[in-house]
């Protein structure tokens, strides 16, 4: 195969251009994205942090489009960050309370589906804690949908920010050593980077305690380890994952102090990293249980770049599908 091209194109100033092509209605998973879609959505994010930089950030590339935000799990960052990339590029954006909806009074998940096709809506973005449902609203509504998260299954714009970050500090992808530490098997973030981190030839490395780690994780990661100062030496990029409670089915460790002492992030941890790794965590983050708060706010972190990142992947995004050609 040839080697995918991941360095990431110069951005021309001024104009951002326009969007690459892109041979799919929604953004469901990682997975269905081959190395060179992945690079033309990194290069053309590039392009969307540079307007998000601007003082006036706003495109009129989704003006007169209607975009709807339906999130069926608590979300502050990301339902931000899809609100606010769908205003800078002039769309209309409803977010969806389910919590008040007429889904607490028992419609089922097609029905809700129907009813805001019916509204005629050009992209749905969805956060839902069971793996699959995103792909199944999909089938039923007549615009594109873009995955916010489904259960443990895909996170793909997570997956995006985070390569784009790591590009942005690294320059490239192949030939990374990425390693990912904590619920590994609780984690769509985990997941979508595995299947992208893999598709850029980058190498990868888990680390969790055995109880954390998924049934055949050793074909979606480079390495597994369960000892953390084996699984940090010389990594390029340390990514830290919360404990995922809310998913797991009854309790993932003995004591918050034991697993902070074992799998914590902490100064003398990462000291076994390559001297210019980079620190990153999706949030929200757990000060104390799984970063210690001085790794948290160290020169090496990068976690509030991911923030911005965000952003402009999902404008990318948003504006790939929706793009004439695209859609
Ligand atoms: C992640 C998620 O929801 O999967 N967070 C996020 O997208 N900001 C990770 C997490 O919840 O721990």
């Amino acid at each position: 195969m040839a080697e995918p091209t991941t360095q990431s194109a110069t951005p021309t100033t001024g104009e951002a251009g326009s969007p690459p092509p892109f041979r799919h209605r929604h953004l469901l998973g990682i997975a269905d994205l081959d190395p060179v879609e992945i690079t033309a959505l990194l290069d053309y994010s590039e392009r969307m942090v540079e307007v998000s930089r601007q003082p006036n950030k706003k495109r009129a590339t989704l003006k007169g489009r209607t975009q709807i935000n339906l999130f069926f799990e608590n979300s502050t960052r990301t339902q931000a960050s899809f609100e606010l990339a769908g205003k800078r590029l002039s769309a209309d954006v409803m977010n969806m309370a389910v919590k008040s909806s007429s889904i607490s009074k028992g419609e089922t998940l097609i029905d809700t589906a129907a009813t805001l096709n019916a509204m005629q809506p050009d992209v749905i973005v969805i956060r839902h804690s069971a793996a699959g449902a995103v792909e199944l609203l999909s089938q039923k509504v007549g615009c594109s949908v873009i995955n916010a998260g489904d259960g443990a299954h895909e996170h793909p714009t997570q997956a995006l920010l985070d390569a784009l970050t790591i590009r942005r500090h690294k320059n490239r992808l192949n030939g990374l050593t990425v390693a990912i530490c904590g619920d590994i098997a609780n984690s769509r973030v985990a997941r979508s980077n595995l299947i992208l981190l893999g598709q850029m030839q980058a190498r990868t490395r888990v680390i969790a305690p055995a109880t954390m780690l998924p049934p055949g994780i050793e074909l979606l990661a480079t390495e597994v380890f369960t000892d953390m100062e084996e699984g940090l030496k010389g990594a390029d990029v340390v990514m830290m994952l919360r404990i995922q409670n809310e998913r797991a089915h009854g309790k993932l460790i003995p004591s918050v102090r034991e697993y902070y002492q074992f799998y914590g992030l902490d100064e003398k941890k990462l000291a076994l990293a390559a001297p210019d790794a980079i620190v990153m965590h999706p949030g929200p983050m757990n000060r104390g249980v799984e970063i210690d708060p001085l790794v948290a706010d160290c020169p090496a972190s990068v976690i509030e770049e991911q923030v911005e990142m965000g952003v402009a992947v999902r404008m990318a995004v948003m504006e790939t599908l929706l793009s004439q050609g695209n859609q």
